[in-house]
């Protein structure tokens, strides 16, 4: 910033220094408090004596624009901010329909707003009383013990690497074979389903998805402008009947299906339901997109295989799931729902 400055032959050369310094004093470029160069720093930097940066400060400081502290330097005092123009961008004529759209389809900014004392139904977030903050303090010091400053800087831009590696093992550990499969960490859902929408859909495509489905989903699945084709269910999970019909009449792109816990019915689908759409949607080549997002939610028994599993060493499952399990115990989720929020046809 103090490069900039071009002196010129028509004024004294501290004046030009002060009048240089006030402006960008006086327009905010320069915070309240925050320090100037030394009279030797400033000197050397613009190529003037020093004694021309001495009276250049003097003057600052007669109009009351910076402060010295003897023995640590020059700073700028409290200046109000001289307002550059009165322009403002109407971002209502400027933002776009996507922007629009986002806007209009998010349910929570268009649901009640939260009251104290409210239970509020339209997310699942968990009691906080139940995180164990100290397990993850004590998790948290342990890695960056191990990894120190590394931890803080850019890493892989697939997400953590002992994190993907520890995911990896885990999904071996419950039976989908990891072999020619990989795995990114996202930042949740919202962004984890943009990505594979944005990579497997275009504009137009037919979507297949259970009838009622997960709320952000069908925002995202409306984002991409997808034709999506809901199909109602029943205890055991997806109508297949249902599924059959709509694969007669139109060419599917993708399935997004929760098979487990379903959002928002908790609906869990049978193993044998599992197979067979995993069966038919493959006779039709049609990927499956799992969402897999609360399957550890199990209290008794062990936990539910995924589609994942079925499809062995085929490539049709983008299967996800979100790091909700990081946080044990949060099985307090209730059932309730609304159904126009949830509806997708
Ligand atoms: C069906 C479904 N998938 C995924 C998620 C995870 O979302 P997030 O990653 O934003 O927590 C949720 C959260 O409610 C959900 O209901």
């Amino acid at each position: 910033m103090f490069f900039n400055l071009k002196l010129h032959e028509d004024e004294p050369i501290y004046i030009q220094v002060y009048g240089y310094l006030k402006e960008i004093i006086e327009n905010g470029m320069l915070s309240k408090d925050s320090k100037l160069p030394s009279t030797r720093e400033m000197a050397s930097m613009i190529d003037v004596s020093r004694t021309t940066i001495v009276k250049a400060y003097e003057l600052l400081e007669d109009n009351n624009l910076v402060y010295t502290i003897k023995g640590r330097g020059t700073f700028v005092s409290k200046v109000p901010v001289v307002k550059q123009s009165e322009w403002e961008i109407n971002w209502e004529n400027n933002i776009t329909n996507y922007a629009k759209m986002s806007e209009k389809l998010d349910i929570m900014k268009h649901e009640k707003l939260y009251k104290k004392g409210m239970i509020s139904f339209k997310s699942i977030a968990p009691d906080e009383s139940l995180f164990d903050v100290e397990e993850v303090k004590r998790a948290f010091l342990n890695r960056i013990s191990i990894e120190g400053e590394k931890l803080l800087n850019y890493g892989y831009a697939k997400g953590y690497k002992p994190l993907i590696d520890f995911i990896m093992e885990y999904m071996r550990e419950k039976g989908v074979n990891t072999k020619g499969k990989d795995l990114i960490i996202t930042n949740g859902f919202t962004e984890g389903f943009d990505i594979v929408l944005s990579s497997i859909v275009q504009k137009g495509d037919n979507i297949i998805c259970e009838n009622p489905t997960h709320n952000t989903a069908i925002k995202l699945m409306k984002l991409h402008q997808l034709s999506i084709i809901g199909i109602d269910i029943d205890e055991d999970g997806i109508d297949l009947e249902k599924i059959k019909n709509a694969l007669k009449h139109n060419p599917i792109k993708a399935a997004y299906l929760i098979p487990s816990y379903h959002n928002p019915t908790g609906m869990v689908m049978s193993y044998e339901k599992m197979e067979n759409v995993y069966n038919l949607l493959k006779k039709h080549k049609v990927p499956i997109v799992e969402d897999g997002f609360n399957e550890e939610l199990q209290h008794l028994g062990s936990h539910i295989a995924p589609i994942a599993t079925i499809c062995g060493e085929e490539n049709s499952v983008i299967y996800w799931k979100f790091i909700k399990n990081f946080i044990p115990r949060n099985e307090n989720r209730m059932g309730i729902w609304r159904q126009e929020t949830y509806r997708c046809a």
